[in-house]
């Protein structure tokens, strides 16, 4: 009876685990652009000649493929892309394939050391050079259901001063600069390669400007009617938050809104995907856990502000626009 209990445990485990396999098998298509290779019928053995790469692995990965449907038998040993919509777009097409690579080779990594960290009771540094552009990328997904919170409260504010803390790549900036013409926008970013990035992408509007900066560096010269804080406080210490609440307040003039996205953990309720993260983050001394509704309530209150609403981004991974009115 155990033994029947433990195989079926086994069995029960093993099947849950199915659908990373379609994961890792987009992760590696679009990691050596393997689906572009196969995007009409060839044989493996002309892939690996052409790409120089070990053909029995490749066979793996084409006989995974086509049990996931993600390529076809197209006969004579030869194979063929397949149900394309599901998978990521080649590298450097807006590819929904950096997150893949994000989830592969950060994420999914990272969680796998929990054993060793917490019998070591260390935690792992996040190698911000490293890592800034990808995430950076990542982040910028959740635009296009952010945005549209964004730019109403900034048409009904009538904001004409903005600024980004923590820009990334600017895409925030980029879309509301074009839609807001007369408003001037600026962005604060901490890594060189991705303020390079973001001024690149922000090169033809005379209404932004990106400064490589740090913001704990940063005293502005003027006040601002809207200031964003987007998918930054994970990297906030804690002890820092309050703090830095109440001096993003003073950064904005009387009447103006700070306005942050960020995903919410810590309720009971607390979707998988959002603990999924949060256990990421608290796997490194330079990243924190997110915040809690109770806490974002507290750090407004505190800091003068009142708060004007919290709106869903994505529900499954808890992550929202909150918006404060000084
Ligand atoms: C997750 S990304 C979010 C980018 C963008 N705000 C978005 O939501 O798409 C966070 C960005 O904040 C930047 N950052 C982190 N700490 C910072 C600091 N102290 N000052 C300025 N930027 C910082 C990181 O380099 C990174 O590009």
């Amino acid at each position: 009876m155990i033994d029947v209990m433990k195989m079926l445990k086994a069995r029960m485990y093993m099947k849950r685990n199915e659908p990373f396999l379609s994961s890792w098998h987009a992760y590696v298509g679009y990691e050596l652009e393997l689906f572009k290779a196969f995007e009409r019928p060839v044989s493996t053995f002309d892939v690996a000649d052409a790409f120089q790469l070990d053909e029995a692995l490749l066979e793996q990965w084409v006989h995974v493929g086509v049990s996931i449907g993600h390529l076809k038998d197209a006969g004579r040993n030869r194979y063929k892309t397949w149900n394309t919509w599901k998978l990521p777009k080649p590298k450097g097409q807006n590819s929904s394939g950096v997150l893949l690579k994000e989830m592969m080779e950060l994420h999914i990594p990272t969680l796998l050391n929990y054993p060793e960290m917490m019998r070591t009771k260390k935690r792992r540094h996040f190698e911000e050079e490293k890592h800034a552009p990808t995430v950076a990328e990542t982040s910028r997904m959740l635009e296009v259901l952010a945005l549209p919170k964004i730019a109403k409260r900034m048409k009904e504010q009538k904001s004409r001063l903005v600024l980004d803390i923590g820009c990334g790549e600017a895409g925030y900036i980029q879309k509301l600069a074009e839609r807001f013409p007369h408003a001037h926008f600026k962005g604060l970013e901490i890594s060189p390669v991705v303020a390079e990035k973001a001024r690149q992408l922000t090169k033809g509007l005379n209404n932004v400007d990106i400064d490589n900066a740090d913001l704990w560096e940063y005293k502005p010269d003027r006040l601002y009617d809207m200031v964003m804080m987007n998918n930054v406080i994970h990297y906030i210490d804690l002890e820092e938050r309050q703090g830095l609440f109440t001096e993003l307040a003073g950064w904005l003039q009387d009447g103006g809104v700070l306005s942050v996205i960020t995903p919410i953990a810590g309720s009971g309720d607390s979707p998988p995907f959002v603990n999924a993260f949060n256990s990421f983050f608290s796997a490194f001394d330079n990243l924190y856990r997110l915040p809690s509704r109770d806490e974002l309530t507290v750090w407004g209150e505190k800091a003068g502000m009142t708060m004007l609403g919290i709106q869903t981004v994505i529900k499954e991974g808890s992550w929202y626009v909150v918006q404060y009115r000084k």
